[in-house]
């Protein structure tokens, strides 16, 4: 499958920025700002806190609601955590999985990843999950092994069907809130080996084509263009740039130009 017959998802992690009424006016600026019908998936990954207000605030246009986290548990002792079946009622529909700031401050593994990617599409939840490699790996020549890594314990177990519902994001973590986007060609040939990945160990051919990946880090309204130009990147997860509606829409734009050219060009 090539590019043209991928979605392209421009999705912005908020992190633990906004409160309520920050998160509302952020939506209703970027409502007012987009030009309809809009070719893209939006989403828009707000904090716990402010997913209500965020479900209530998109109403009437195509953005739609992710989460950055979740328990792989439905309920139980697990104090201050977050269920995905809380998810849902909330009328979340993605959520991020194995975010690099959560596999380095809050204790993530490629284990708790496979379970919580698990238990997302056991509740039909779209899981973003997030691969990268720390600036020593890519120094030492690792990071092919690594995000190969990442991706087969993320993706154990799972069959084909369940794997073409998911999109991944490609995201060295030397790159995320450091304002050192990955050379556009680099980040599509990182890209490329997580889609061999996944169509090899599961002995597919092909599948890893069918997968929407996603780059982040550092991604912004001045290079959103020559990323989503390269053949395998199919969108951007955005943190800082996403918490600013001009700029958010300025790559929604860019990327909405992008999408329409390539399927003029098939
Ligand atoms: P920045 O765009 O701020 O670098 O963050 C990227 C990211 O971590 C998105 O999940």
């Amino acid at each position: 499958m090539n590019k043209t017959k991928r979605p392209i998802v421009i999705a912005g992690n908020w992190k633990m920025n906004l409160d309520r009424v920050q998160a509302k006016k952020l939506i209703e600026d970027l409502k007012t700002g987009l030009s309809s019908p809009v070719l893209l998936t939006i989403i828009v990954c707000p904090p716990f806190t402010s997913l209500e207000t965020a479900h209530q605030a998109v109403q009437g246009s195509q953005i739609v609601i992710g989460a950055q986290n979740m328990d792989y548990r439905d309920s139980g002792a697990f104090t201050g955590e977050i269920s995905p079946i809380m998810l849902t009622e909330l009328k979340v529909k993605y959520v991020v999985i194995g975010h690099s700031e959560r596999r380095q401050y809050f204790g993530e593994t490629n284990t708790t990843v496979n379970s919580k990617i698990k238990a997302a599409l056991a509740h039909n939840l779209i899981p973003i999950v997030c691969v990268g490699e720390t600036l020593d790996e890519r120094e030492n020549k690792l990071t092919d092994a690594v995000v190969s890594r990442q991706v087969v314990a993320a993706t154990q177990g799972l069959t084909s069907s369940e794997l073409k519902k998911m999109i991944f994001a490609y995201e060295p973590v030397w790159a995320i809130g450091t304002g050192k986007v990955c050379e556009a060609k680099e980040a599509n040939r990182v890209i490329k080996i997580i889609r061999n990945t996944i169509s090899n160990s599961h002995n597919e051919p092909g599948l890893g084509d069918s997968i929407p990946i996603l780059y982040g880090g550092s991604v912004n309204a001045k290079n959103i263009s020559e990323q989503l130009a390269e053949s395998d990147i199919d969108g951007s997860l955005v943190g800082g740039a996403s918490l600013k509606a001009d700029e958010f829409l300025s790559m929604i734009e860019q990327a909405q130009n992008i999408s329409k050219l390539s399927a003029a060009s098939h």
